[in-house]
């Protein structure tokens, strides 16, 4: 495996990671997760800026362009003959004798790397069980940060039992899911949380939002309770590993009849569409 190290190419056996790494002992950095369709990079203009969004907001500066951060993402996904796939691409702030502060000289690390195919369409065609969580996280969610520990702690949980993701609650309220957005469908209206500070706004929301206001479908980005998603016509997540996937039960509670509603299938038509 082929793997960017700054502005370099190298294989996987010839990177070192430093252990004062800021990434490593902090977890002082911002990351992208890009998926490759046919070869290409979906998004990789909104993700690549996203990402500079992210590190301007922990005041790490990027020493590489963004174009040519754009032509590196794309030379790693042709060096490593990526077709179908995603590539994972974090900054770090560098390497530093541990300590909190930080001096603004430490050069950071940008890596990027091809991430093993994973197969969605089971869960895509049949719909998964989702739990609810109290929303413990900080209150900077729009910084995709490598700081991950809430959302890893209560992915685990929701797996541990037998769910496929924990749906956020914050004062009573659905934010999003440990990793991904979460949508939901009800007489005829979309409902997502509005992009603020309590959630990372999707490449994948934002690109169903464009849609939905092309197609005239009725959007309302405004926060709902537990007892409105529970009585749903339909709930789905979107990622960009995921794509689109309904949620057919959260907290043993069936959504609707149980079944991966028709809203949601027209939505999962239309992102194939968008993606070919
Ligand atoms: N996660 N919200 C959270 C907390 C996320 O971690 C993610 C994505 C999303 C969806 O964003 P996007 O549509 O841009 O992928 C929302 C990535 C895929 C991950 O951590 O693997």
């Amino acid at each position: 495996m082929k793997v960017l190290f700054n502005s370099e190419i190298l294989e996987k056996s010839e990177v070192t990671i430093d252990m004062e790494d800021r990434g490593y002992q902090f977890g002082d950095g911002v990351y992208e997760v890009v998926n490759v369709y046919n070869g290409i990079a979906f998004t990789l203009v909104e993700h690549v800026d996203r990402l500079y969004r992210s590190a301007e907001e922990i005041r790490l500066n990027i020493p590489i362009e963004r174009e040519e951060v754009k032509q590196l993402i794309v030379r790693l996904i042709n060096e490593n003959s990526v077709k179908n796939g995603s590539i994972y691409l974090q900054i770090t702030r560098g390497v530093a004798p541990r300590k909190h502060q930080y001096d603004s000289k430490i050069k950071p690390l940008l890596i990027a790397y091809p991430l093993p195919f994973s197969d969605v369409s089971d869960v895509q065609q049949q719909g998964v069980k989702a739990i609810t969580a109290e929303d413990l996280r900080w209150l900077r969610c729009d910084i995709k940060s490598l700081n991950l520990l809430y959302n890893i702690m209560i992915k685990q949980e929701a797996h541990e039992q037998g769910a496929y993701e924990a749906i956020l609650l914050r004062d009573g309220q659905v934010t999003e899911g440990s990793s991904s957005n979460i949508f939901i469908v009800k007489d005829d209206t979309i409902y997502t949380h509005p992009a603020n500070n309590y959630i990372l706004n999707g490449i994948t929301r934002i690109k169903l939002l464009q849609l939905f206001h092309q197609k005239e479908w009725k959007i309302k980005e405004q926060p709902v309770s537990k007892q409105f998603l529970l009585n749903a016509d339909e709930v789905f997540l979107t990622s960009t590993t995921n794509e689109v996937v309904p949620i057919t039960m959260i907290d043993e509670v069936k959504i609707n009849d149980g079944k991966p509603g028709s809203f949601t299938r027209k939505i999962q038509q239309a992102f194939t569409e968008l993606v070919k």
